[in-house]
C-alpha cells in the first residue's frame, strides 16, 4: 500500500472533483490544483469495481489533500442508517487520509429502494426531530462532525414551517454538524422558488461552513436544474463573491459531473475561483470593484 504523505496539509484554496476520466493525468503527472474531492461511492468497492479505482486513488492521495463527498447516506430517510456503508466510509477515509467527509441534506429512498435522486425534506420541527438523532449517530460512528450540503430543489412542501436556511441553522445548533454550502444550489433554488439568495447566505451561521461548491446549472426555461455539466454561470460567480465576503476563504470545489471537460478547462475554472478568493482576505473584507449585481442570468 502506498505511503501517505502526511506533509501535504489540509485542503485550502480551490480544488476540483477527481473523476476516473482524469486518473491517468493525476497518476502520471501532478496537475496544478490545491486539493481533490472524490465521490466516496466510486471507491468503496460496493459494485465490485472499486479495487482498481481505489489503488489509483491511494497513489494520487500521496500528492494531494483529499476530501470525501458521498451520495448514499440518505440522512433524511425513515429507513435505518446503513451501518455497513458507514463502516466502509470510515475505512476509506482512514486509508486515503481524507480531511473530511460530506453528504447531502436529503433523502434518496425509502423501504430499501434507492431513487437515485437527492430529494429535499420538509422544513419542519418534526423533520428536525427525525434528523438530529440520525446526524448524531453518524457523528458518533465516524468520530467527527458530519458535513451536510444544501441540495437544490424544484418543489417545496406546503407544510414547511421555516425557511431552508433557518432549518440548516437549527440543525447546526442542535448537532454541531458542519455545512457544505453549494453556492450553485442556493442560486438554483432561489430562482426556482423566488427567494433572494442573499437571504439564504445571510441566514447561515458563519462558523459552520467548511466547504463551498460551485457548479454549472442548466436552464430549462421554466426552472433551473443543477446538472453540473456546464462552466459556472455569471450570477453564481457573483453570489460566490458574496459568500467569500460573508464567510471568508472557505475551501472551494468546482463540481463537474457530466459532459466532463478536458482537465485543463476544469483547472481554468478553478483558477477563476482562486482569483476571486484572493480578492477576499478575510471575512467582511470590502467588496471587490469587479463585484457585479446578483440577479437572474
Ligand atoms: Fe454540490
Amino acid at each position: 500500500m502506498p505511503r501517505l504523505n502526511t506533509e501535504k496539509g489540509q485542503p485550502a484554496g480551490v480544488g476540483v472533483g477527481l473523476r476516473s476520466k482524469y486518473h491517468q493525468q493525476f497518476l502520471h503527472g501532478t496537475p496544478k490544483i490545491a486539493w481533490l474531492e472524490i465521490v466516496s461511492e466510486n471507491y468503496l468497492g460496493l459494485d465490485g469495481r472499486g479495487g482498481r479505482a481505489r489503488e489509483s486513488l491511494l497513489q494520487i492521495a500521496e500528492h494531494y489533500p483529499i476530501v470525501m463527498h458521498g451520495v448514499s447516506l440518505s440522512i433524511g430517510s425513515v429507513d435505518p442508517l446503513n451501518l455497513e456503508y458507514l463502516h466502509q466510509l470510515r475505512s476509506l477515509k482512514n486509508i486515503c487520509g481524507a480531511a473530511w467527509y460530506s453528504d447531502h441534506l436529503c433523502w434518496t429512498g425509502v423501504g430499501g429502494e434507492n431513487l437515485h435522486d437527492l430529494l429535499p425534506l420538509p422544513y419542519t420541527e418534526e423533520a428536525l426531530g427525525h434528523l438530529c438523532p440520525r446526524v448524531q449517530q453518524v457523528q458518533e460512528l465516524m468520530g467527527e462532525a458530519l458535513i451536510l450540503e444544501n441540495v437544490s430543489s424544484y418543489l417545496s412542501f406546503a407544510h414547511s414551517e421555516m425557511s431552508e436556511w433557518e432549518f440548516l441553522s437549527e440543525l447546526v445548533k442542535r448537532t454541531g454538524c458542519g455545512l457544505l454550502l453549494d453556492v450553485n444550489n442556493v442560486y438554483v433554488s432561489a430562482i426556482n422558488h423566488g427567494f433572494d439568495p442573499m437571504r439564504f447566505l445571510n441566514g447561515i451561521p458563519r462558523g459552520a461552513v467548511r466547504q463551498f461548491h460551485l457548479a454549472g446549472y442548466s436552464d430549462n426555461g421554466t426552472h433551473l436544474v443543477d446538472t453540473h455539466d456546464h462552466p459556472v454561470w455569471p450570477p453564481v460567480w457573483s453570489l460566490y463573491q458574496e459568500a467569500l465576503r460573508l464567510f471568508g476563504r472557505i475551501p472551494t470545489l468546482i463540481e463537474w459531473d457530466d459532459k466532463l471537460p478536458p482537465l485543463e478547462q476544469l483547472l481554468e475554472e478553478a483558477a477563476k475561483a482562486e482569483h476571486l478568493m484572493e480578492t477576499y482576505d478575510s471575512p467582511n473584507a470590502s467588496r471587490a470593484s469587479t463585484m457585479v449585481e446578483v440577479g437572474h442570468h
